[in-house]
């Protein structure tokens, strides 16, 4: 019996101002799984530790990203996965996204890569569609490709990956609340400011330029989102005195991870990323809500293979 284990790494999605097409993908924080061939065909979700989660194929996010790919191959044999959780589900750290993109990428590597980053995203990207009722791409991306995704277009689907600059780091607080994307997603308006719109392209425009360029200032000038985060941040306790601290004390912006409760900042270096973290801490200490701090590099490499 073939099988593989992978650690499918947590994602930050949006990243302020790319709501829906720009991601990063984490390093010291993500789910383990083992996915075995088996003779039965199909799909079978065998282990579930870490969270309470549906083992039904239909309604697990691994379960339908898995036949998502199985739809588009003949194949005598089926799969059997298990999975590690220790990202939560409604963190905004990418939960689904780890579980969905880590179940495409073992099976593909268990049937010798028949296909190719671009078609894994789209099947696991079912497994979004699933968890929030939106198919969106921007953590499945950044956890199957590594470093920064840009989500060009999502119809025909064209991903572009983006190298990190080398001193960048995140840090990210998960306050222990859940908050449920398509919760998160029915509090947007479907209406857009003009004047917002034109502020909102210049700041991603800056962003993404500042990642290619390692202009760390332009970076941070750009890390500002008009539209999205002022309709969700009411969603997150303390979430505008963490985003105010932390800039104060030398992170080079900060906003919403995906969509929440999560909070993450960009910093340059270590030694700030894990001082922006204790400022965190400090803010939520007065708080009666537990949370916890990961400070991480950027992964360049997204899933990877344990053994
Ligand atoms: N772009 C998605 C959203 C990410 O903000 O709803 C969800 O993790």
């Amino acid at each position: 019996m073939r099988e593989i284990k992978i650690f499918s790494p947590a994602t930050v999605a949006n990243i302020s101002c790319g709501f829906d097409i720009l991601g990063l993908c984490l390093d010291t924080i993500g789910d383990e799984m083992v996915v075995r061939e088996v003779a039965e065909k199909g799909i079978k979700i065998t282990h579930i530790i870490g969270q309470d989660l549906p083992f039904e194929t239909e309604n697990n996010v691994a379960g339908v990203a898995a036949l998502a790919l199985l739809a588009n191959i003949e194949t005598t044999v089926g799969f059997e996965i298990e999975i590690y959780k220790n990202i939560k589900p409604g963190s905004g750290i990418g939960s689904s996204a780890a579980s969905a993109a880590g179940a495409v990428f073992a099976i593909n590597e268990l049937l010798g890569k028949p296909f190719s980053t671009m078609e894994l995203i789209s099947f696991a990207m079912q497994g979004e569609k699933l968890a929030s009722g939106s198919a969106h791409a921007d953590n499945v991306s950044p956890a199957l490709l590594g470093g920064f995704t840009l989500v060009r277009s999502y119809e025909p689907l064209e991903v572009l990956k983006i190298d990190a600059p080398t001193e960048l780091y995140v840090t990210i607080i998960h306050p222990q609340i859940e908050i449920k994307t398509s919760a998160s997603r029915a509090v947007l308006k479907n209406q857009v400011p003009l004047k917002k719109m034109v502020k909102q392209m210049g700041n991603f425009g800056g962003l993404i330029s500042g990642l290619y360029t390692s202009n760390y200032d332009l970076i941070s000038r750009s890390l500002h989102d008009e539209i999205i985060e002022p309709n969700r941040s009411v969603l997150i306790p303390e979430f505008n005195q963490v985003k105010m601290s932390v800039s104060n004390a030398g992170a080079l912006g900060a906003g919403i991870s995906g969509s929440g409760p999560s909070i993450f900042a960009l910093c340059r270096g270590k030694n700030i990323a894990t001082k922006v973290g204790g400022i965190m801490s400090e803010i939520y200490d007065k708080t009666d809500i537990e949370y916890e701090i990961h400070v991480s590099k950027i992964n360049p490499e997204g899933i990877r293979i344990i053994k």
